[in-house]
């Protein structure tokens, strides 16, 4: 076991201090270290996308990212995304959309789509089945996660 160092994460806005082993990924530190465990786990070598996280507004996989290369970033996991107890668009039309059955997906999708509607709120129906087939589903089929990711860029661009 090698030795902890001292860092900082800083997870929706609150600063962690915490003590991790160089090898320790982001997403066990998010959940272990910082007990945030909305972050799921799922494959661990980066194909699942079930640990989504947004790092400095770029959504990344953090069972690929070392706890260390987190200091001083600002990381947002699903816990963040509720405004005042009050669910994200987005959140709102996974619910309406049944765009989730297990639930374990859930969080990974809704950081990738975020972020992605964050970068472009209007993005065409092409462009953002691209963006989401990084990420597994295994229960939905994937048509109602779709369906809510398009019905938040729909409202966009009819804004
Ligand atoms: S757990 Fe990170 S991509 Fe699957
Ligand atoms: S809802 Fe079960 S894996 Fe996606």
């Amino acid at each position: 076991m090698s030795e902890k160092i001292a860092i900082t994460l800083t997870v929706n806005g609150k600063d962690y201090p915490i003590s991790v082993e160089p090898r320790r990924t982001l997403a066990d530190a998010i959940r272990e270290e910082c007990g945030q465990t909305g972050t799921h786990i799922g494959c661990e070598h980066g194909i699942c996308g079930a640990c989504t996280v947004i790092v400095d507004d770029v959504p990344v996989r953090s069972c690929l990212m070392f706890a260390v290369q987190g200091e001083g970033k600002a990381i947002r996991t699903v816990e963040g995304l509720a405004d005042g107890g009050g669910l994200s668009a987005l959140q709102s039309a996974f619910m309406e959309h049944h765009g989730l059955q297990c639930g374990f997906c859930t969080p990974g999708f809704l950081m990738l789509a975020t972020a992605v509607l964050e970068r472009e709120p209007g993005i065409n129906d092409d462009d953002l089945l691209d963006a989401l087939a990084s990420n597994l589903c295994r229960c939905t089929g994937y048509q109602n996660i779709v369906k809510a990711v398009r019905a938040v860029a729909a409202d966009a661009r009819a804004r």
